[in-house]
């Protein structure tokens, strides 16, 4: 499976969104992420549909839209229209997962279903043939600049081993906590996309940043 760095901007300077997109592409970033918060799922509240859109046209690489509300089945049209080309949801959020995995994919963009630490990875039953991509959420979700949970690593070989057994090309991408000296820990563990906010936004060499995560994941799995 390729190794994907995914910066999130959530913790990118909000009155300069634009530029952050900008700044992630340019250094190498391979797609960038949102995290959508609508602060009833999760305590926090961050990026409406418009907020990507009026940066959709800045870059051209894609967009993932990480969906932290409740009921976000009305919102998936809205993201994938503002130009997010993928979309992960908490199946705790969706009254009809089976469906809602399908609506994302009618759509037009990829599906990923997102599991925050405590969600099991039955979750996964019966959907391996609806999404593109698990993520595994390393953090609680709400806030970044949070220490990596080093006890989802069971979780990610668990989750690894049943893509494998499914015989589909599905990624595994981790957020939270994620850096120089962690993204080694995941990559071994069966990730191979990789979400990283804080770190990323606190370097003062973005390409270099980006190319030292990229090294430590390679490595980890040579
Ligand atoms: C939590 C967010 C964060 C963010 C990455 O809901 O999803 O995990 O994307 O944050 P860092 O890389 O700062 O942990």
């Amino acid at each position: 499976m390729d190794q994907l760095i995914v910066p999130s901007v959530l913790s990118s300077d909000f009155s300069r969104l634009g530029d952050a997109c900008v700044a992630f592409e340019r250094a190498g970033a391979d797609r960038l992420q949102w995290d959508v918060m609508d602060g009833h799922y999760v305590p926090n509240l961050t990026f409406g549909p418009d907020v990507i859109a009026s940066c959709r046209e800045l870059v051209s690489c894609e967009f993932e839209a990480h969906i932290m509300c409740e009921r976000p089945e009305e919102l998936l049209p809205r993201y994938v229209e503002a130009g997010c080309q993928w979309v992960l949801v908490h199946p705790e959020t969706l009254r009809q997962p089976h469906r809602t995995y399908q609506q994302i994919r009618e759509l037009g963009a990829h599906a990923g279903i997102a599991l925050s630490p405590a969600t099991p990875l039955a979750h996964l039953d019966h959907a391996l043939d609806l999404v593109d991509m698990v993520l595994i959420m390393t953090v609680n979700p709400g806030f970044g600049g949070q220490d990596y949970l080093a006890s989802m690593e069971p979780k990610i070989r668990r989750a690894r081993t049943m893509i494998e057994q499914s015989g589909r090309a599905i990624d595994i991408e981790v957020d939270g906590g994620i850096n120089a000296d962690t993204i080694g820990r995941a990559a071994a563990a069966g990730a191979n996309v990789f979400i990283s906010g804080s770190s990323l936004a606190k370097a003062d060499d973005l390409t270099k940043a980006i190319d030292e995560l990229r090294r430590r994941a390679a490595e980890a799995v040579s």
